[in-house]
């Protein structure tokens, strides 16, 4: 393994891809009422093609699933119509992107909806915290309902249509959001998953929304090899915490790890204990890690054998050519905070390539 690096060809599964970066899924705020992206995403994606793959931002797979301000879904023909504006830009400049399923679950605020529905979780329990919206600032997450047993199949449905849409709209492959604190994350975790019937208690049941979702997916996609899934043990984000994320984890991930997923995408948020070293071993496929990686340590870990890919977010915002300029050693343009989720082109459409 000792000769791979950023610039290798790998491959993920169905293709080849022309190195070894991958775009981090990234929330950008800029999409237009009811959840349809902008023309400005055709943009903005196609100028980041040259990455081995692109991984879209969170896109809920459901009206229920949308909880920020300005954010996408893949439900109805008009929002499918906009995405394959997207998928044709990016595959017009020779590239390739999935689209990541983001169901909020319990982080959301009514004001951010277009549909009326409560926000739904494994169990009633509300987020700590705050969140953005346009017409009232900054607002408590609202209270979620606890889901009832009989309606979890049809959420999982909800991510099987999603997955049709997204084939629809020229998507090379779909990602599950399992991380950072949202719906499937909310099933795996011990403080907000209470449930005593077959999704909650024992880890077996923890992990079985994540998996029954990950099969529906699979199964849509009419391939495993089109479905990937991210993960982020232990990452405390949106008030998320669990008694035991190393057996959850390790638990989950031997369960897919042979269904001949897309890729395991995993995000570890802390230097220690390393989720990197205890899941690859557990997981039969590309492997792509992120958090905080630069060029000298993804070409480190892939030169390791830690990984496969290495997945790249925030210096993606401002370098849209990242390869290139990695390739180059050329200067990286700072990435800009304030511009992150802000509406319009400034700080999105605005950084140039070399
Ligand atoms: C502006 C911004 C928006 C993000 N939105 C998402 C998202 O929608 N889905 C997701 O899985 N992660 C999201 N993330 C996390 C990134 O995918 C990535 O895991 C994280 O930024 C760590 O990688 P980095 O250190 O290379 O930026 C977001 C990160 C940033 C900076």
């Amino acid at each position: 393994m000792a000769d791979v690096n950023l610039f290798t060809p790998g491959r993920i599964d169905g293709f080849d891809t022309k190195n070894r970066l991958i775009m981090a899924p990234m929330t950008r705020s800029r999409a237009l009422a009811g959840g349809v992206p902008s023309d400005l995403a055709i943009e903005y994606y196609t100028q980041r093609a040259s990455a081995g793959l692109i991984i879209t931002e969170g896109t809920a797979p459901c009206a229920d699933g949308l909880g920020y301000a300005r954010t996408p879904a893949i439900e109805s023909p008009a929002q499918v119509a906009a995405w394959k504006k997207i998928t044709d830009g990016v595959h017009g400049k020779g590239g390739r992107i999935f689209c990541q399923f983001m169901h909020v679950g319990r982080i959301g605020h009514s004001a951010n909806r277009y549909t009326k529905t409560q926000l739904v979780s494994p169990s009633s329990v509300k987020a700590a915290g705050q969140m953005w919206t346009d017409s009232m600032q900054m607002q408590d997450f609202d209270a979620p309902r606890e889901l009832a047993l009989h309606e979890i199949p049809g959420v999982v449905d909800e991510y099987a249509k999603a997955t049709k849409n997204a084939m629809a709209a020229g998507f090379d492959g779909v990602e599950l959001h399992s991380a950072s604190g949202y719906l499937p994350m909310q099933f795996l975790s011990t403080n907000t998953n209470l449930r005593t019937d077959t999704y909650g208690g024992h880890v077996n049941n923890r992990i079985r929304f994540a998996v029954e979702v990950l099969e529906a997916m699979t199964k849509a996609a009419g391939s495993a090899e089109k479905v990937g899934i991210k993960i982020s043990p232990a990452m405390p984000f949106n008030d998320i915490s669990d008694a035991n994320p190393v057996e959850t984890y390790t638990t989950l991930v031997k369960a897919i790890g042979s269904m001949g997923l897309a890729y395991l995408h995993v995000l570890q948020s802390a230097p220690e204990p390393s989720y990197f070293k205890m899941l690859r071993p557990l997981f039969k496929g590309p492997f792509a890690a992120g958090g905080g990686f630069n060029k000298d340590s993804g070409n480190a870990m892939l030169a390791s054998g830690g990984a496969d890919f290495i997945v790249y977010g925030k210096l993606f915002t401002s370098n849209p050519d990242l390869p290139a300029r990695f390739q180059k050693n050329a200067e990286l343009a700072a990435f800009d905070p304030n511009t992150f989720y802000s509406p319009g082109a400034e700080g999105y459409t605005t950084f140039k390539s070399l």
